[in-house]
């Protein structure tokens, strides 16, 4: 039986079982979910056994555990490290979506047709990860899987992969491998199919402003003492100049300029900025003075506040000054820009220009290093046959915008550089509310993993 015709012959009960995964509420963040996640292990544990895979095992780590197995054919050939995460994003705000998160419901949509799970995780990443692990089960039912293959699917990627630094460096042998090959990314559309070659970092910060030692009658007290909230958002208004700089000193010292000709070659991937608006419902778009949407949302670092909190939110109104303001705040961190050294930069800075009648506090969250991913290796240029063929199109190489902070890792820890082979669409609604993930894209990955695993262990002759 050809690949083609095995998947045809399967192609619905790989749907049900990616179904039934999605069910699964494995919200890492949010220790309820706990059990959830185990169980979301679990069952990956069992899928990797069903679809042949040896020494599988869930890994206990600190935190949510790790999913590991094997297939080793031949020490002699290539080995692919398939990594993948089974955690998802929290669903709040729950009455945003059309569906329940954790019914999968097909839909179709302008963008997707044919059809397209909504789920939570469709999209990022159980539909992409579950992609290989179906991939790798064609290539064993059909007798031709050509090289070694190992799947690490972790448990902690939406929380900061904390404890996977931690199992890379105490399994440095048995993560042995060649390559990293990840779905987790995604393409320009369905009919331009691209691959990521760098991923942005991330230094991730909640600051805490004091003012009053309680909170206090905003009549009584209002107007002479300094209000957190009031300030807090004039500190984060503070921190992007009139042409969209960061003006936070140092900010920009390490970042890597792209050559004027790069810059015109990565402005060549098509982009629709009338599209992009219509599609967000905006009348504009914002950003960094002298640099295109491409450019604001691959090469360029950023700073943004991602929830503010404070005062009084509850129904009606209270007249308060309140005693103290919250905000996280995230940086988008472009090579070669540290975590540790940004968010130094920012602390001090945050401190500097909090004004004498408040006190700041600066905690730093998770982060991760920027990455950039080779073109020219062989796994990158098995990557981009390997959808030459299945979409009848060059791949497009792009910058993503998103993180994952692990990468950088591969890297430092196990001397692995990744291949960012992503089919999923960044209008697919990634830790949204109505996230989903295209049928057409489900299966299309699933076609084009094999010719991903022939082309690198060709290459790599
Ligand atoms: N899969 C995403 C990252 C991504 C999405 C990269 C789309 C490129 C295109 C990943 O799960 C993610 O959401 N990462 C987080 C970082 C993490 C530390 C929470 C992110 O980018 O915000
Ligand atoms: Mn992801
Ligand atoms: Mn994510």
């Amino acid at each position: 039986m050809t690949q083609q015709e095995y998947l045809t012959q399967n192609k619905d009960r790989f749907l049900n079982e990616l179904f039934e995964l999605l069910r699964i509420p494995s919200i890492s963040a949010d220790s309820a979910y706990k059990g959830d996640v185990a169980n979301a292990a679990e069952y990956v544990k069992e899928k990797l056994i069903a679809a042949g895979a040896d020494k599988v095992e869930v890994c206990p780590t600190a935190g949510h555990p790790i999913v590991y197995g094997e297939k080793m054919i031949d020490p002699k050939l290539p080995t692919v490290l398939v990594y993948g995460h089974y955690d998802v994003q929290p669903v709040v705000p729950l009455e945003l979506w059309d569906t329940p998160p954790f019914e999968p419901t097909i839909k179709k949509t302008k963008l997707h047709p044919d059809g397209a799970i909504f789920a939570r995780g469709s999209a990022d990443d159980k539909g992409q990860f579950y992609m290989h692990v179906k991939a790798f089960e064609v290539m064993m039912q059909t007798n031709t899987l050509p090289c070694n293959v190992k799947f690490m699917i972790e448990g902690e990627e939406e929380v900061g992969s904390s404890n996977l630094g931690t199992f890379c460096r105490e399994n440095v042998e048995r993560l042995k491998a060649d390559v990293v090959l990840i779905s987790d990314t995604s393409m320009i559309a369905n009919d331009v199919p691209s691959i990521d070659t760098g991923l942005r970092g991330l230094s991730y910060v909640e600051v805490e402003v004091t003012g009053p030692n309680r909170d206090l009658h905003s009549g009584v007290y209002g107007g002479a003492v300094a209000n957190p909230i009031n300030i807090l958002a004039k500190m984060i208004a503070s921190m992007h100049d009139e042409n969209n700089h960061i003006t936070i000193p140092g900010f920009y010292e390490d970042v890597q300029n792209l050559t004027e000709a790069e810059r015109t070659e990565l402005n060549k991937a098509p982009f629709n900025l009338e599209e992009y608006k219509n599609d967000l419902a905006i009348a504009d778009v914002w950003g960094e003075k002298g640099y295109t949407v491409l450019e604001r949302t691959g090469i360029r670092p950023t700073l943004d506040c991602n929830g503010i909190w404070g005062g009084y939110t509850g129904e009606g109104s209270k007249t308060v000054l309140p005693s103290k303001a919250f905000a996280k705040i995230s940086m988008r961190l472009v090579p070669n820009q540290t975590t540790d050294k940004i968010t130094e930069l920012f602390a001090n800075h945050f401190k500097k220009i909090a004004p004498a009648g408040v006190r700041v506090e600066v905690r730093p969250h998770h982060g991760g290093e920027p990455v950039v991913t080779p073109t020219n290796s062989p796994a990158y240029i098995a990557a981009a046959k390997a959808m030459e063929t299945t979409f009848g199109k060059k791949p497009i190489p792009t910058r993503g915008g998103g993180s994952i902070p692990i990468v950088a890792l591969f890297e430092s820890v196990l001397g692995l550089k990744s291949v960012l082979m992503g089919f999923g669409l960044d209008s697919d609604a990634l830790h949204s509310p109505n996230e989903h993930y295209g049928l057409f894209n489900y299966y299309k990955g699933i076609e084009t993993i094999p010719y991903f695993f022939k082309n690198f262990t060709e290459l790599k002759k």
